[in-house]
Formats: structure tokens, sequence, C-alpha cells
């Protein structure tokens, strides 16, 4: 395929990944967005399989079925609230991608490259890409493992660990320098490069471990950011100009998502990465934080129903037992038959509610809820204290009273959803269990909160029935 289609056609998937990441910014544009990605990649895969890079047709066959297999099959059989690991785990290949094409472009330097600036850029770019790929790589399998269940959430705080990364950072700049000095020896080349790769993941792997269970969500979006520095590398080195715009966007965009995921739960981005989340060493309020008690009121479904049908505002609040449960679609119509009766319902949306950025967005789009009752945080909180009645449902950490009240809580200071300030609450959940961050919640004990304890969907559905008859 001749230079110059090449070159436009990536120039169009490239524009087309700029407006899809613009569309996925709103709800209203998001099914447009993530069209206009899938057409961005169908061209970039199309042009790049027909460029004259590539020629050996049954390898890359060799190599993309399989592939393509495993992946339509691990995305038909995902649940939604294992997004997250599967997403850390779709990092990690592309770390692993940064490492094997930077051992690949130093074995086999790109054939216009002669002069010796040329060759040493070259080799300045091969060991970044390989250290962030290796980082990348990881990290990312840590985090599939925590948020997975099968590794501990506790954050592994070894002594003296600052010290230790700093010895880390400092010998790979050292190995970084001997390698681009001696870029023209091919062995003392490939072994400065396994040992910085080993130095790096191991970096990648302590970085990841001594992050604790409630910055996991800012874990993922970071790892999302570096899979987009490894795949810029990887574009550097091959000289691949779509690779580098694409891993630049996914790089620039997983860096602010973690910024605004980090103002969601208060904590500085640089805290997170140091680690240690909920230990006396970490941020997060520090000593130790009260344990709610008290006498709960609980109602069953049908009270609820008639507490809804008697109130003229309602909000309510989903959270990661809604998404469990799988309450949205028989929710979605409770709430159309009260619309219906002239009641004003709105959803309340916090930034870190479910287990991944927009996850009750993406439940309620998908149970055809209208996007314009749908309110961030910050739209809605100030409407709390003058609603009639707020149903939290499968919601917990993101309604703590405690993090604004209780200092030594290690969600202290995380911006929470204030339900306890209107007039009436129905907590819906199974038991008096935490959540994510396992703290203790007062406001299961607050006069104006009733618990209807159950399954959300088997309560929802009651509530239908209820409301129907
Ligand atoms: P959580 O605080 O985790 O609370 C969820 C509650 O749902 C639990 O207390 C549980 O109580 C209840 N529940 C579970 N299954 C249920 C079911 N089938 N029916 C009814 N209730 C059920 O959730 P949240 O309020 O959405 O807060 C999110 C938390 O996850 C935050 O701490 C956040 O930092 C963290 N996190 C967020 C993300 C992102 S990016 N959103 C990613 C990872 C972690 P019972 O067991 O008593 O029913």
């Amino acid at each position: 395929m001749n230079e110059t289609l090449v070159t436009i056609a990536y120039l169009v998937a490239a524009v087309l990944f700029i407006l899809s990441l613009g569309g996925l910014s709103k709800q209203e544009s998001a099914r447009r967005g993530n069209a206009l990605g899938i057409a961005g990649m169908i061209l970039a895969l199309l042009v790049a399989v027909l460029s004259d890079d590539v020629s050996r047709y049954g390898w890359l066959i060799l190599a993309m079925a399989p592939a393509v297999v495993i992946g339509a099959a691990l995305a038909a059989r995902v649940q939604m609230t294992q997004m997250p690991q599967l997403v850390a785990l779709l990092h990690s290949f592309v770390g692993a991608a940064a490492v094997l094409v930077g051992f690949a472009s130093f074995v086999d330097p790109h054939a216009g490259m002669t002069t010796s600036a040329e060759l040493i850029v070259h080799s300045i770019e091969i060991f970044i890409g390989v250290g962030v790929g290796a980082i990348t790589f990881t990290g990312s399998i840590i985090a599939c493992l925590k948020l997975h269940g099968s590794m501990s959430g506790n954050p592994l705080i070894l002594p003296a660990r600052h010290l230790l990364n700093l010895l880390v950072l400092l010998v790979t700049v050292g190995l970084g320098i001997w390698f681009v000095i001696g870029h023209d020896h091919l062995t003392l080349g490939i072994v400065l490069l396994i040992i910085a790769t080993i130095l790096t993941g191991l970096f990648g792997i302590h970085m990841v471990m001594a992050i604790g269970g409630a910055d996991m969500p800012v874990v993922v979006s970071m790892l999302n950011s570096y899979s987009g520095w490894a795949a810029a590398a990887a574009g550097f080195m091959l000289g691949n100009d779509l690779l580098i715009i694409t891993g630049a966007l996914v790089g620039s965009s997983g860096a602010i998502l973690s910024i605004i995921m980090c103002r969601g739960m208060n904590r500085s981005f640089i805290s997170v990465i140091l680690g240690g989340f909920g230990t006396d060493s970490g941020g997060g309020g520090g000593g130790s934080a009260a344990t709610p008690e008290g006498d709960v009121t609980s109602i069953e479904a049908s009270e609820a129903a008639s507490l809804m049908r008697q109130a003229k505002r309602i909000v309510i609040v989903p959270g990661y037992g809604m998404a469990v449960a799988q309450a949205q679609h028989v929710l979605a119509e409770v709430v159309r038959l009260l619309r219906d009766d002239g009641i004003e319902i709105r959803f309340a949306i916090h930034p870190v509610a479910g287990r991944l950025p927009g996850h009750m967005n993406v439940l309620l789009a998908e149970a055809n809820v209208p996007y314009d009752i749908v309110m961030e945080m910050d739209e809605i909180n100030d409407d709390l204290p003058e609603t009639d009645l707020t149903l939290v449902i499968g919601a917990n950490d993101i309604v703590n009273p405690s993090a604004e009240t209780d200092p030594h809580s290690p969600i202290a200071g995380m911006p929470v959803l204030q339900v306890w300030k209107g007039n009436k609450v129905i907590m819906m959940k199974r038991g008096m269990a935490t959540g994510y961050a396992g703290v203790g919640n007062p406001l299961f004990f607050n006069d104006n909160t009733s618990m209807l304890f159950g399954d959300a969907k088997d309560n929802v559905d009651g509530i239908l029935a209820a409301l129907k008859n």
C-alpha cells in the first residue's frame, strides 16, 4: 500500500480516536463515541495489515486468530463487576508488547537509521519504552490479582520502601546511560535491557503492592495512563505515528481520569502513588475510626413503595450492590411508573460509585433511564436537604457521613452524597456489611433511615409489585 495513503489513513484514524474520546465524555454522545473509536481501530488495523511493513501474513494470522477468539470469549463472558480486573489485565498486555517491541527493535533496528545521533535517540526510546512497559506489565498483573481477590487488598509496606524505590530509579537511570553509550554492542545491550526489565518490573510490583484496596480505582486509571505511554514509546521505536498519537491520547486521558478520581476520593495523586492508604503511614485519617452502633429500623418492600408514592421529590443513589443484583432494569420501570404519576425522581451519581469509572451511568443507560434525570454528585448534593425521600440502592461508602464527621475514618475527607440531610432515607442492602473501604456506616442507625434488607433486585421487584397493586 502506498506510503502516502497509509499516512492519510492513520491521520483519519487519529481524528476518529479524538472524536471518540470527545463523544465518550457525555452520556448522550457515548454510543457515537464508541462507534467512532471502533471505526478508527478497524481502519488502523486494516491499514497496518495492508502496509508494506507486513509481508508474512501466515505469521500474522497465527498471532491474531487465537487473540481474537480469546478476546471475544472473555468480553462475552465477563460480568460488569469483573470489568476492572479485565481492564487491568488488558493493560498488562500493552506493557508486555512495549517490552517485546523494545527488545525486537534493539536486535533489528529500523533500516533508515544511519547517523549516530539517530541511533542514540533510538536507544533512548528503546530503554524508556522497555522500562515503562515492564512497570505497566507487572503493576497491571498485581492490580488484576488484587481486584480479583486472588491477592490481599492490604497495602504491603516494606521498611525503607521510598529509599528502595529511589535506589531502583537511580540504578535504572545508570543502566540507561550505559545502554545509550554502548548501544552498538549487541550482547552488552541485551544484558543491560534484561537487567532493566527485571528492575523496573520489580518496581511495578512493589508500587502496586504498596497501594491499598481503597485506592485501587485510581490505580486502574493510572495504569491505563501508563499503558498509553508504553504504547506511545512503542510507536517511537517502530516509527509509527498513529501508535504515538493513540498512546499519547490514552496516556493523557488516563492521567486526567486519575486526577478526577483522586478529587472524588479527596486523595492527592502523589499520596496514592506513594501508597500505604489505610495504614498509619498513609493518608486517610490515621488513628482509629469510631465503630457506629445503635438500633436500626427495618421496613418491607410494600412500606417502601407507599413511602415512594407519598413523596413529591425522590433521589435514588445507586451503588455497587445495584450492579451485583442487576436491579437497574426493574428500577427503571419503577421510576417510569412514579414519574407518570407526577413524582420528581432523579439519580445521584458519585464519581467512584460501583467498581469502575462511569459504572452506574453505564447500567442506567442500559436500562434506558433518561439522561436528563441522572445527576453528578456536585450537581445534586445541595438539593438533598429538600428531598422527601432518598433511596440508597446497594451503595454504602459513597453515602457514609463519617467521611465528614470522623477525622480518624479511613475515608475521612472523601466527598460523599449527603443523603442524611434529606427528610427520609431508605437503605437497600442485604445486611449490615460494610462497603469496599471496610468502614462502618452510622447512616444505618439514623432516626430518619429505614433499612430495606435483602437482595436489591428482589426488593425492587417487591416495590414494583406493590406500586402496581
Ligand atoms: P460499596 O461501598 O462497596 O457498598 C456496596 C454495598 O452493596 C455493600 O455494603 C453491600 O452490603 C451491598 N450489596 C452487595 N450486594 C448486594 C445485593 N445483591 N443487593 C443489595 N445490596 C448489595 O459501594 P459504593 O457505595 O458504590 O462505593 C464504591 C466503593 O468502591 C468506594 O469505596 C470506591 O472507592 C470503591 N471502588 C470504586 C471503583 C470505581 S472506579 N468506581 C473501583 C474500585 C473500588 P451487603 O453485603 O450488606 O448487601
